[in-house]
């Protein structure tokens, strides 16, 4: 709903987005993209699909889904001038730091999709976001841990793509498990759009003055980084491993709760959700079932069934109405597939950059669209005059 409020300068502002994208309702615990439920889309759909389901509005036919896919696919390499930007970094920067970096960059490489107010423009700077995203959080990783990069290759799916550009080396062909792509294509799908949180506000208000899409995407990707937002699922892996037992859960639970204590449980409590976030009802179901399907059998896991568990009961995360988030779970499926937890918010900022693009060209494309200027409550002096120094 659009909200309208006047105070003292006789400032009328209305503090609203209109969006057909993403529907949240955090009391119930229900989040519909475009209509469909996030839990049917996770289970049914897959990344591309809900790729063109957030641009477009509609779910694709099977032939609007191969020529979509077909031009995400033509757009996945990277100008090689681009690689040169990674050799500034040190090879242990934070690999979102080379994402703000990188695709910062990107705003200087393709001239000719940046007109936009030309509608063409938009949906190729549009493709070239979704499509070069992977590549380059890939080369993140690859840059990270100094291997080679990996070109992608045409014959691949989208995820599949991005884990043979991740996990491949020259000396020996990574074999992409079905197990493997098909949990990495359910966590972008859950991580595609949340509504107006706060990186894709801060897409938006980038993108309202016009500004070069791919700088207002790596706006996006600085915003994510905080561990209030999209950094929790790296945070809430590391908190998990430094809880380590089940029995030292009491003590975390406690210093959450101690208002004196900055520590916050990672992973729990939500802007909106006031419910259990949905995205993490599958990723907690997900979590158990990939790592049966790997074999592998990481005791996190069972520390975080117990801290929710606990939580869930506790009467200040019932009166708070805490409840696990999204990036609860990610972490654990994240790490039994391979990535360190400094890769994490690079996976989210990946998927979520579908969103921040369906977000930022429906503000475009709409004609009433004006700059953003969020107004202030002004609680400071009221006017005094000068004193000069001698008198001070
Ligand atoms: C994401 O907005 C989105 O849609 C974001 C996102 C998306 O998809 O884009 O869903 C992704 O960012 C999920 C959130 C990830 N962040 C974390 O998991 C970090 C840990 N969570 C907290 O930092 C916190 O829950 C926030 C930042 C997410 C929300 O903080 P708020 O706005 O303070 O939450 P609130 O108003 O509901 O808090 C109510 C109370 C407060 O205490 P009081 O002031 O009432 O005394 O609960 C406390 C909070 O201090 N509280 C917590 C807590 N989260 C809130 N106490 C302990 N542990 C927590 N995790």
């Amino acid at each position: 709903n659009t909200g309208a409020f006047t105070y003292d300068p006789g400032f009328t502002s209305t503090a609203s987005c209109e969006s057909k994208i993403t529907f949240i309702d955090g009391d119930q615990g229900v989040l519909l993209h475009r209509g469909y439920p996030i839990d049917q889309l996770a289970e049914q759909s897959n990344f591309m699909e809900l790729s063109y389901l957030l641009l477009n509005g509609e779910l694709p036919s099977k032939a609007e889904l191969e020529k979509f896919s077909g031009t995400i696919t033509r757009h996945t390499m990277v100008h090689e001038q681009l690689a040169q930007f990674y050799r500034g970094f040190r090879r242990d920067a934070h690999p979102m730091a080379v994402m703000c970096g990188v695709v910062g960059a990107l705003s200087a490489f393709y001239h000719d999709s940046t007109d936009i107010a030309d509608p063409h423009q938009r949906l190729v700077a549009s493709h070239r976001l979704i499509a070069k995203i992977p590549t380059i959080a890939a080369m993140a990783y690859k840059y990270s841990v100094g291997q080679p990069f990996v070109y992608p290759k045409n014959n691949l799916s989208y995820t599949g793509n991005f884990l043979n550009m991740t996990f491949s080396v020259p000396a020996e062909e990574y074999e992409i498990d079905p197990v493997v792509e098909a949990a990495m294509d359910k966590i972008f799908i859950l991580h595609a759009d949340h509504e107006q949180n706060a990186s894709t506000s801060t897409v938006r208000l980038a993108g309202s003055s016009g500004a070069n899409p791919f700088a207002c995407i790596a706006a996006g990707i600085a915003c994510l980084w905080g561990p209030a937002h999209g950094g929790a699922n790296e945070a809430a892996l590391n908190m998990l491993r430094e809880i380590g037992h089940i029995d030292r859960i009491p003590e975390y639970i406690a210093r959450a709760k101690n208002k004196d204590d900055p520590f916050r449980l990672m992973g729990f409590g939500h802007r909106v959700y006031k419910n259990y976030d949905p995205r993490a009802k599958v990723l907690g179901k997900a979590a158990t079932e990939v790592l049966a399907k790997l074999g592998k059998n990481d005791p996190i896991l069972d520390v975080a069934r117990k801290l929710e568990e606990i939580a869930l009961t506790d009467p200040y995360f019932v009166e708070k109405k805490l409840y696990p988030n999204v990036d609860f779970y990610s972490g654990v499926i994240l790490s039994a597939i391979g990535f360190p937890t400094t890769m994490f918010t690079v996976l989210f900022a990946l998927a979520r950059t579908v969103g921040w693009v369906a977000q930022w060209n429906e503000m475009i494309a709409d004609p009433e669209q004006k700059i953003g200027r969020p107004r202030q409550l002004y609680t400071g002096h009221t006017q005094r005059d000068y004193v000069p120094l001698t008198q001070r």
